[in-house]
This record gives C-alpha cells, sequence and structure tokens, in this order.
C-alpha cells in the first residue's frame, strides 16, 4: 500500500484493491496526469468501440456484462473502491480489458448504480422449454406482467448464442438490475433441465440483487425439481414466489392460474419501496 514507482517525471501510486475480482486486483494511480489503471474494475470483455464513433449504450451493457460475471458477488469490496475512485477524480480511466473511459463519469455512474443493490421494477425470466409447454407458460406469464405496466425480459437458456453473447451471460446482466427474477424448466429425470439447474447454480455463487426468485415450470407426473433448485440457489436471500407449476400443456384453469401469479408478482414490483428502485 502507497508503494511508488517514479517513471522519471510521473509518478505510479500502487493501490490494492483485493476482491475486484481476485485476491490480488491493484489499481495504479498517476497524480501529474490523473490517469487510473485500475486492472479489473469499470472492464469489459471486449472493447466495442467502431473507431472515431464510440457507442455509449454499448459500451455500458458491455461493462455491465462484465461486472456481472466477474464482480458482482464482490460488490461489497467493489462498492468501497468506486468511492475511492470517485475521491481521486481521475480524467481518464484506463481498465486492463475493453474501452478507455475518456469521460469516467460514465463508468463511475453506472458502478455507483450497479453496486447500490437497488433494482428496477422490471422482471426477468431465464427458461428452457423442450416441447412447448413451460414456453407456454412464460409467455403468457411475460404478456400479462406487461400488460400491467411491468418490464419483462425472457431469455430463453436452450437458444442460440446472439454475437459474442450467449444467453447465460443475457441472464445475469439482466440480473444486474432486475427486480424479481422468474426460473422456468420442464421436469427432467426428477429435476430441472440441466440448462436451468446450471443457470440457477451461478444466480447461486454471483447473487445477484433481486428482491423475488420464483421457481416455474411444466412437469409430467412429478420431479424434485423445485427441491433440487432451492438447493442451488443456497440462501440467496430474496423473497420466494410459491412455485408455479403445470401438468403438461397449460390448461385453461391453469392459465387462469398463471394469470394470477403474474398480477400478483406485478403487485409486488409496483409495491417496490421508492428508496430501493432505481
Ligand atoms: C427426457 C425427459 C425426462 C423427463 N423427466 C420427467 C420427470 O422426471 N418428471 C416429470 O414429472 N416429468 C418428466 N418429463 C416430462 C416433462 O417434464 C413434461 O413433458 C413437460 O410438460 C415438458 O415441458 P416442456 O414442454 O416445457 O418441455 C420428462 C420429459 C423428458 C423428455
Amino acid at each position: 500500500i502507497g508503494d511508488q514507482i517514479d517513471l522519471g517525471g510521473v509518478t505510479l501510486e500502487c493501490m490494492p484493491i483485493p476482491f475486484a475480482h481476485w485476491p490480488d486486483n491493484t489499481m495504479f494511480w498517476m497524480p501529474q496526469e490523473r490517469l487510473l489503471f485500475p486492472s479489473d474494475l469499470f472492464g469489459s470483455h471486449y472493447a466495442p468501440d467502431i473507431p472515431g464513433k464510440p457507442d455509449e449504450t454499448i459500451r455500458i451493457e458491455q461493462s455491465r456484462t462484465y461486472f456481472s460475471e466477474i464482480m458482482m458477488p464482490f460488490r461489497s469490496h467493489v462498492k468501497g473502491y468506486v468511492e475511492q475512485v470517485r475521491a481521486l477524480d481521475p480524467a481518464i480511466i484506463c481498465a486492463a480489458h475493453g474501452p478507455v473511459w475518456f469521460e469516467p463519469d460514465t463508468i463511475l455512474s453506472e458502478y455507483e448504480r450497479m453496486v447500490s443493490d437497488k433494482t428496477t421494477r422490471d422482471v426477468l425470466i431465464a427458461y428452457v422449454s423442450m416441447h412447448g409447454s413451460t414456453g407456454r407458460m412464460v409467455r403468457l406469464l411475460a404478456k400479462t406482467l406487461s400488460d400491467e405496466g411491468i418490464g419483462v425480459k425472457l431469455v430463453d437458456l436452450g437458444s442460440a448464442r446472439h454475437d459474442l453473447r450467449v444467453p447465460v451471460g443475457m441472464v445475469l446482466t439482466g440480473a444486474v438490475f432486475a427486480g424479481a427474477l422468474i426460473l422456468a424448466s420442464p421436469a427432467v429425470l426428477g429435476g430441472a433441465h440441466p440448462l436451468v439447474s446450471a443457470m440457477t447454480m451461478l444466480i447461486g455463487g454471483i447473487n445477484p440483487p433481486v428482491k423475488y426468485i420464483g421457481i416455474a415450470g411444466s412437469y409430467g407426473w412429478g420431479s424434485q425439481m423445485v427441491k433440487q433448485l432451492e438447493s442451488l440457489l443456497g440462501n440467496h436471500k430474496a423473497a420466494r414466489l410459491e412455485p408455479l407449476l403445470v401438468r403438461g400443456l397449460p390448461a385453461k384453469e391453469d392459465e387462469e392460474a398463471i394469470k394470477v401469479y403474474a398480477l400478483e408478482l406485478a403487485a409486488r414490483m409496483k409495491a417496490l419501496p421508492e428508496g430501493e428502485v432505481l
């Protein structure tokens, strides 16, 4: 801590930031130029700039993906480092991965939102459907929520990758700000579909700040899906919604139950306290 490297006229000050991602993460600060080299902090998996035409929306989305996959589990540490960087007031931030931030306020403000543990009132639904039953459930759920004015993002974990992003990454990115997460799966071999199990394991480990988690899906005769997914979620502190399970394709009365579930969830999203919402 406090070590300095003299580069002849300018210096680099060493500032350890353990568990921004790794135990040995270290920032380097050049006070003469107000240049910050923050290692993994403020990074992206790649620099999506079109030369001469940087697109802020894409850059922010990419840094959110990176944060969700790399830093979200350590966000209580990251929060302190973001405050530290704000106080330094850097002119330029040169992260080890991804674009250079010539207007640091853009990425600092985004990080301040991401470490705040505040969410939107949006609902994120990650699902798999082998034969269309769970798919029909989640589409009705999404439509009813949307009719109630709730923002919904549906991610089919079985779909192909979209440019460089795989569906799992889209769910993690969405989970940075989603108020609720629904994990929907058909029953398979006594448990959930393997893609939903893997997704749930990641959610349990990465621990996004969602306020509600729900397990839903379709089954043929019976399974331990809810128990299995709950054990993969570990002790995630989000409140749990009653499981929403339907036998086979949703029948008329199942559709009614799905609508009631959606209306109750919409009411919960609307009732999130103003102070906890972005
Ligand atoms: C390989 C395979 C394994 C299954 N295992 C179970 C099971 O253990 N328990 C169960 O209740 N249903 C099981 N089912 C039935 C499905 O859960 C059921 O058909 C469900 O409606 C499929 O939903 P989907 O259309 O969203 O894929 C299995 C189906 C398949 C194809």
